[in-house]
């Protein structure tokens, strides 16, 4: 199995000590001042990001990166501080507990747009940004990890900003069949 397909949910976490070996600072469009640990990513997924990015921008598009990797003890800031802001149903549906966020991974990130005050939020779906990863994400090699109708098997609710790198191969035939990663492991 590739490491790129590295599962990471609530039933499959990360140890706390696990960092990424190869994490590199994106160069594409952050809302994160440079230096900022939000902006890197694993070596291969910053590569294929910083594609997809330019692509987007080709096409007169505004993709922002949010946030990339978390380190456990940044995860763990997160879970409490929303968990006591939000409420448990809100972490439930949003918020991996530490170790459990594929952000540890290096392979995640979030993204959004300035037309939606880059926000990470469900009307991301509907902006040209959102609608351009929907069509090209897979083609650089990151799926849209939690979508809508796979609550169930993910664990969390639907993400349209969250992408995971998993490799091209992988996110083609996910984002052709609709498995979600869980399922596509559990073949
Ligand atoms: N929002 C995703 C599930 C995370 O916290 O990693
Ligand atoms: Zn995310």
């Amino acid at each position: 199995m590739s490491e790129y397909h590295i599962l990471v949910n609530r039933e499959h976490p990360l140890s706390k000590d696990y960092v990424p070996g190869d994490l590199k600072e994106a160069c594409f469009p952050f809302l994160a001042e440079p230096g900022d640990p939000k902006r890197l990513l694993r070596q291969t997924a910053c590569q294929a990001a910083q594609k997809l990015f330019t692509r987007a921008r080709g096409q007169g598009l505004c993709l922002w990166g949010i946030s990339g990797y978390r380190s456990y003890a940044r995860q763990e800031e997160i879970f409490r501080r929303r968990l006591s802001q939000a409420g448990a149903a809100h972490a439930q549906a949003y918020l991996a507990p530490p170790g459990c966020s594929e952000h540890q991974t290096g392979l995640a990130l979030d993204v959004s747009s300035p037309e939606i005050s880059y926000e990470l939020e469900e009307t991301f779906a509907q902006t040209s940004e959102g609608r351009f990863l929907t069509k090209h994400a897979a083609f650089y090699g990151f799926i849209l990890r939690y979508p809508k109708g796979k609550e169930a098997i993910t664990g969390y609710a639907w993400e349209p900003w969250h992408i995971r790198y998993v490799g091209r191969p992988l996110a083609l035939y996910l984002s052709f069949t609709g498995l979600t990663l869980e399922e596509y492991l559990a073949l």
